[in-house]
């Protein structure tokens, strides 16, 4: 992105502002989907709405064949209204009336907890001449032989899914409802996202399948939490690919003789892996302030649009300017907010910074948009360009939009 093409844009609709690559998104998928079935043909992606819920977006893995993968009645309501037949119902709190219409849109939904499969139960009674199917999330432990545990925030236990000892009452309520039992799922989110967590999965999906004799099981659902497609600038060395979840996957489930007779679908669920190098931001320098030992280039974007859980690791970054640019300086590339700790970019070299430049910060795709509040400014804009086609899939926000949920 030269700094012309950047100004044009700002001119239009405002800085700050992100740049949608829907193209981006469509190679992660097809190229997802080729590691997959290259092996094994019947695989189904559920787009984690969760990850980025962009509606034009959403509409592309719409385009591509996904299925939409809600957790929520918010989710589930955007998927309806955005057209997609084929749903995934997780999440850990399903309303009942999410339920009901989850049942009536033929969603896969995949239960949680205890209180999903009464409620399913009793649903079933209430409606007797209706067939009705149901998954099971099971909950994996991911530790290794030294007790060490790689489930997300390094937990020994995970709250999601069923845990093995309540497993054979539930499929039993399940059973004796006459609720057939299509799916299982063992989403488990861990810290490494490592290959081998999947094998570990699977094996424990399979050994539940045999062991309560599943064998109406269409969907083998291994959940998402993958590393996939970086965004440029980041050192991808000793970083799983696609190909390597793929082959780790199939080369567990090809050697099972309950999954050779039944050859369900596998579905997996990415979210990050295939939206986090679809999206960039966009933010403009107003001041160099030098303050002790520190340079702060203060922008007019905020932390909160590119990594609202404030990790610490610094976003590929590239400055975008009219000029070439001096010597190298450190700085802190500082955000709008009046917060301190509103730090895009930390202790960073830049080449001399003046007001009017633009930086661009990559991998702003997932768990950004969805999870920025609207706090001290108004939501910025997300601009798509797909080869000749620019278009505004989102306006800047206005007060309006934000005083439309309140009373005065
Ligand atoms: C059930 C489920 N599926 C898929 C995902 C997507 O995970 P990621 O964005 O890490 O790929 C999540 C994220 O937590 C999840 O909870």
């Amino acid at each position: 992105m030269d700094y012309q093409y950047i100004k044009e844009i700002e001119t239009k609709v405002g800085s700050p502002f992100y740049i949608m690559h829907p193209d981006v998104y469509e190679e992660n998928v097809k190229a997802f989907a080729t590691a997959f079935r290259k092996r094994y043909e019947k695989l189904i992606i559920g787009y984690s709405f969760k990850t980025n819920y962009v509606p034009a977006l959403c509409l592309k893995a719409k385009q591509l064949g996904c299925y939409a993968e809600v957790v929520s009645d918010m989710e589930m309501d955007l998927a309806l209204s955005l057209g997609f037949e084929k749903i995934i119902f997780n999440g850990p709190i399903k309303r009942d009336e999410a339920l009901r219409r989850a049942i009536s849109a033929g969603a896969i939904i995949n239960i949680d907890a205890e209180y999903e499969v009464d409620f399913i139960c009793q649903y079933r009674q209430e409606h007797p001449g209706q067939e009705i199917k149901a998954g099971l999330r099971l909950n994996v432990l991911l530790t290794d032989e030294n007790g060490n545990s790689v489930v997300q925030n390094g937990l020994r236990f995970g709250r999601f899914g069923f845990p093995h000892d309540i497993l054979s009452r539930n499929i039993q309520k399940l059973r004796e409802a006459g609720i057939k039992i299509i799916s299982v799922h063992g989403h488990t989110s861990s810290s490494d996202r490592a290959v081998i967590n999947y094998q570990v999965i699977s094996d424990y999906m399979l050994r539940v399948c045999e062991e309560f004799e599943l064998n109406d099981i269409e969907y083998f659902d291994i959940g998402g939490g993958y590393f996939g497609a970086a965004p440029e600038g980041l050192d991808l060395t000793g970083r799983p690919k696609y190909e390597d979840y793929a082959n780790i996957v199939v080369d567990s489930v090809e050697k099972n003789e309950w999954f050779k007779k039944r050859k369900p679908y596998i579905v997996i669920e990415p979210g990050s892996s295939v939206v986090s190098n679809v999206f960039k931001y966009y933010t403009k320098v107003y001041q160099i302030k030098h303050i002790g030992d520190k340079n702060f280039a203060m922008v007019d974007g905020t932390v909160f649009d590119v990594k609202p859980t404030m990790h610490s690791n610094n976003l590929p970054h590239v400055v975008i300017s009219d000029t070439e640019g001096g010597e190298e300086e450190v700085y802190d590339v500082v955000g709008s907010t009046c917060m301190e700790k509103d730090v895009i970019l930390k202790d960073v070299p830049l080449k001399r910074l003046k007001a009017g430049d633009y930086i661009e910060i990559g991998g702003v795709g997932a768990y950004t948009i969805c999870l920025t509040p609207t706090f001290i400014n108004y939501l910025a804009p997300i601009v798509s360009i797909e080869k000749e086609d620019v278009k505004l899939v989102r306006r800047r926000q206005q007060l309006d939009d934000i005083l439309t949920i309140y009373e005065r």
